[in-house]
């Protein structure tokens, strides 16, 4: 059997939310490793497309195409209009997602709604349009990104730990389905420097609660990106409905 390597050359790799964050991170780790990329944003074409200009510069098949995952039709119109562009979908990785800090008893109906169909529905909406070209190709990998508080659980977060901990429900009963050929994933980071966790924006109170971690600081998004590739390459073919936890140690299982 042949020594596996980190190159993704030759495979298509969509992202969805991939115009910032953590998302931008992993589509040029992915470029970076020979991979095309898809870019999925939602209202951001400019960014969107500053990408795609990027991952051009670095000798990359690029792409962007608006869809908004929640939506099942939007959803269905990406996934045509990617076979048609770019053919199929070889990596996968589920990573568009919202975060809201609520006291649990003044969360809403809507709250709840918005929250689960943009950090979970999304998930089982992209992995039902992208996972029937992968079983038709006897290949491909799916990444979620799930959270560390998914594991944890955190006071007046509870839709986003809700919805994080399907993600992982949804991650390992799709790992169990289509193995051995498809292999499904997620990633649970701990506390990530991006728009979604920004320490300037916030008070003593909650830093000290994001770095209330055993390595004392937050991630830089490239530090999951490494792990996503990790999970998209060969070097991880025997992982199979596993969580990984790029964390500072805030799960230990
Ligand atoms: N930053 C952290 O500390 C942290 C920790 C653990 C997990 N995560 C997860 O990582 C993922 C990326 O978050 P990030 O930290 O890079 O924040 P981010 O806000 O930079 O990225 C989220 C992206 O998702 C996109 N998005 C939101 N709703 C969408 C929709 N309906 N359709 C398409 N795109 C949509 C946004 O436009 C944005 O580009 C999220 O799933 C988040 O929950 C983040």
């Amino acid at each position: 059997m042949a020594t596996p390597t980190l190159s993704l050359a030759g495979r298509t790799a969509l992202i969805t939310g991939a115009s910032s964050g953590i998302g931008r991170s992993i589509a040029l780790a992915f470029a970076q490793a020979g991979a095309a990329v898809v870019v999925n944003h939602l209202e951001r074409a400019q960014q969107a497309e500053e990408l795609v200009h990027e991952l051009h510069h670095l000798g990359a098949p690029a792409w962007c195409f608006e869809a908004d995952v929640r939506s099942a039709a939007e959803v269905a119109r990406l996934a045509t209009n990617v076979m048609q562009s770019c053919g199929p979908v070889d990596l996968l990785v589920n990573n568009a997602g919202i975060i809201q800090e609520k006291p649990f008893l003044e969360t809403t109906e809507d709250d709840w709604d918005q929250m689960l169909s943009t950090d979970l529905k999304s998930v089982f909406l992209m992995c039902r349009a992208f996972l029937p070209a992968m079983v038709a190709k006897q290949q491909g990998v799916i990444i979620n990104i799930a959270s560390d508080l998914g594991i944890l659980g955190r006071a007046e977060f509870a839709p986003y730990c809700a919805a994080k901990a399907g993600v992982i429900g949804l991650t390992r009963s799709l790992a169990r389905e289509f193995a051995p050929h498809i292999r499904v994933n997620a990633i649970a980071p701990g506390p990530v420097a991006t728009s979604m966790v920004s320490l300037a924006a916030m008070s003593q109170q909650a830093i000290d609660k994001e770095l209330d971690i055993p390595q004392h600081r937050i991630a830089e998004p490239e530090e999951i990106a490494a792990t996503a590739l990790f999970l998209a390459s060969d070097l991880s073919r025997f992982y199979c409905g596993q969580v990984l936890g790029p964390n500072g140690g805030s799960v230990m299982p």
